[in-house]
């Protein structure tokens, strides 16, 4: 443990270390090296070592098992101007840095894991799963890194885009035709077919498999819980496969003794909405969003065990979806994909319903790097109708015709 004086002493310039001469192909940096000699520091005083104001955390050692040692551990981020509004403090979870870059890393190396586990996979095995999105490149990179071949089906309305990129992370992909899910002929059910046929081998059935909840359980929960120390009195996202709400919610709902509000979020075009408020009576699907990866037809089994923690739903249309992509990125320079500003537009919502003094917890799934095309594009937002939604002064951020 260093104290002050000694602290203030390893942090001051040394000037007898003679400024290092950089060799004409180095870059110059642009910020002055301090010059400040090395000296072994404590996992409490790191970040008071750093003189520019980032921290070095004592969490990030050595990923010592590769990509998945990497996944998790990301950072709580404030988001300065709506918590300054709401008089709350909204802090959204930074998925998009997993290594996979998004939310879904964490789901597909427990899904993987858990195969693993019962025996369903071994050296060399291949894992099945039907997806066109984060889930299947999480688990490209978690089957990479394990020696495991990926075979994924999906429906052949899907993006080349898409195809291309699981292709290239190194998946076998099988674009099939997009017919309902009682046709057997339905990409899901071609994948579970897929694997019963063929030995080591196993589909993942990311949405109903509870390994998918487990990881947030085991993950996302504690890294909230601890990094908040436990001062958080809500937390709200959306329900894809619902691993992440349902895990989430079950762990801070057991740790705070129910005290944590949970609340789901939900897009048009989703029955979350209408089955939460109406306590279980109906699933209206009205309407359809621009949000990928989110909104649901049905309670999966990621989310029955934990539907009746759930303090209430919030509803978010897509113009409040849009907004929140221009102003993350205008006002906090985070770029971020349509489903994580939907959960920062559910987070302002639920500070502003709770009130000022609150703190409520968001995450962040993925970049806007996948979705440009479409979210920074003119023509696309008038196509949809959500030129309006943009606030004025930051069209200039739509630089995509
Ligand atoms: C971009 C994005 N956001 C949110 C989600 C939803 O997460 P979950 O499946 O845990 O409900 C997904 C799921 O694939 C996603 O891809």
């Amino acid at each position: 443990m260093f104290t002050r004086t000694a602290l203030r002493a390893a942090t001051r310039p040394v000037n007898r270390i003679p400024t290092l001469t950089l060799r004409a192909n180095y870059a110059t940096p642009s910020v002055k090296p301090t010059h400040t000699t090395p000296q072994p520091i404590s996992a409490d005083d790191a970040h008071k070592m750093n003189p520019r104001g980032l921290e070095i955390s004592s969490a990030q050692r050595i990923a010592e098992n590769g990509f998945i040692s990497a996944i998790g551990n990301t950072p709580l981020i404030r988001l300065k101007k709506l918590s300054e509004e709401t008089g709350c403090e909204i802090l959204g979870k930074a998925e998009f840095q997993n290594p996979g870059g998004s939310v879904k890393d964490r789901a597909a190396y427990y899904v993987v894991k858990d195969a693993e586990e019962r025996g369903l996979l071994k050296p060399g095995g291949t894992v099945v799963e039907g997806t066109a999105g984060n889930t299947g490149i999480g688990l490209a990179h978690v089957c990479r890194s394990k020696g495991y071949k990926l075979v994924i089906f999906m429906p052949n309305t899907q993006s080349q885009g898409k195809i291309d990129l699981l292709r290239l992370l190194g998946a076998e992909v099988y674009p099939v035709p997009a017919v309902a899910y009682d046709n057997p002929e339905n990409y899901n059910h071609q994948a579970t077919r897929y694997a019963e046929e063929r030995e080591n081998c196993v589909w993942t059935n990311q949405f109903d498999n509870v390994a998918n909840r487990q990881a947030h359980i085991e993950t996302t929960g504690p890294e909230i819980w601890a990094q908040t120390q436990g001062k958080i009195d809500a937390f709200t996202c959306a329900s894809g496969t619902a691993g992440t709400i349902a895990g989430v919610t079950r762990y801070l709902k057991d740790v705070s003794g129910g005290k944590v509000k949970c609340y789901v979020a939900d897009p048009p075009g989703s029955v979350i909405y209408t089955y939460v408020s109406s306590g279980g009576k109906m699933t209206e699907r009205k309407g359809s969003s621009i949000t990928e990866g989110i909104g649901q037809g049905r309670i999966t089994s990621n989310l029955q065990p934990d539907i009746d923690l759930l303090d209430g739903a919030l509803h978010v249309p897509d113009a409040s979806s849009i907004e929140m992509v221009y102003r993350c990125l205008d006002e906090e320079g985070l770029y971020l994909g349509a489903s994580s500003c939907l959960n920062v537009a559910a987070a302002r919502d639920l500070a502003v319903k709770l009130g000022p003094g609150n703190t409520v917890v968001t995450i962040l799934c993925d970049g806007a790097y996948r979705y440009a095309d479409r979210l920074f594009s003119k023509k696309w937002l008038h196509e949809k109708g959500l030129w309006e939604a943009v606030p004025e002064g930051l069209r200039r951020y739509a630089v995509l015709d």
